[in-house]
């Protein structure tokens, strides 16, 4: 199978970068939005980062108006009717991404499409089991940023087809030139298995007063080599994507580790969510 009509739905931080991995790779996409308003705003957040691509030399100014010339935004979902994959990248809510699949299910006519999410860590099962095709449900589970980092984390449910799973693979390596990894339909899967106990333990040490955000971050920078510490980088995921995801193992492990700090949540009340917000831990 050759995939090369695509859609992505949502346009947030992780659907805007995903529509721009997969517009630069060649493929035509289409991005479902809510209202115009969120399309003008997705479009914005794709061309931004294209600009930085180009600044950095990564990419050429006609390989950037080529990438926003295969996208296209719709608010209606019957337009997706003719797509080969599907990426789901709404919020982290599982009533409303089960409803995207059971819609999809709907209007997506060719029985050989696959329907992806890109969910931080809910059981893509419950999505699988929103469709009339289960066996062509899977995770296809994105780094931020989606445009720079080389991962993606392959989710097989417990009813994806194998031949679904090594397809996408297939494609995400092949095609989008993308690390791809397998991992199973456990809370977190592999990665926020090991990240997301990480950043709440950091979320909680600052909680507690046991240290500054400054000295949180440049110890794991400076002392661990890692990019970026846990505190802005908790900034950069998005402190709603952070906590939904805890909240989601939690709700499935009762791991303490995993136990969102109250930190957290108060701050999501209050829409500090990180970078895309203009405030979180850090001011931006
Ligand atoms: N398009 C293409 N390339 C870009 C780009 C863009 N829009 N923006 C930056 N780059 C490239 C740069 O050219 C540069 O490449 P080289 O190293 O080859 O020069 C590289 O990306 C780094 O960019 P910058 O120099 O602008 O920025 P930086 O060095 O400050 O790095 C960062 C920024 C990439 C975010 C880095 O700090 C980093 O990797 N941080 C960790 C991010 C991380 O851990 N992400 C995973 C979060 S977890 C998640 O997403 C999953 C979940 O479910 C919660």
């Amino acid at each position: 199978m050759s995939i090369q009509r695509t859609a992505v739905i949502g346009s947030g931080l992780m659907g805007a970068g995903i529509a721009e991995v997969l517009a630069k790779a060649g493929l035509d996409v289409i991005v479902r939005e809510i209202n115009d308003e969120a399309s003008a705003a997705g479009r914005r957040r794709i061309e931004k980062s294209l600009a930085k691509a180009v600044d950095k030399g990564k990419l050429d100014a006609a390989a950037r108006d080529a990438a926003l010339g295969r996208l296209s935004f719709t608010t209606d979902i019957t337009d997706l009717s003719d797509r080969q994959l599907v990426i789901e990248a709404a919020s982290e809510n599982e009533d409303i991404k089960k409803s995207i699949f059971s819609e999809l299910d709907e209007v997506v006519t060719d029985p050989e499409a696959i329907l992806a999410s890109n969910t931080s860590s809910m059981p893509i099962i419950r999505f699988a089991q929103s469709t009339s095709r289960p066996e062509r449900v899977l995770g296809v589970h994105f780094f931020n940023p989606a445009p720079v980092q080389p991962l993606v984390e392959i989710v097989s449910s417990v009813t994806t087809a194998d031949s679904v799973r090594d397809t996408v693979t297939g494609f995400v390596a092949e095609v989008l030139g993308k690390n791809p990894i397998q991992a199973q339909d456990r809370p977190g899967f592999i990665v926020n298995a090991l990240l997301i106990p990480y950043l709440c333990s950091a979320v909680r040490m600052l909680e507690s007063g046991f240290a500054t955000k400054e000295d949180i971050d440049a110890g794991m920078v400076g002392g661990c080599a890692h990019p970026m510490g846990p505190i802005s980088l908790v900034d950069l995921v998005g402190l709603d994507t952070c906590l939904y995801a805890a909240q989601s193992m939690y709700a499935e492990t009762g791991d303490p580790a995993t136990q969102p700090p109250v930190l957290l949540s108060r701050m999501v009340d209050a829409g500090l969510l990180g970078v895309k917000s203009g405030r979180g831990f850090y001011d931006y």
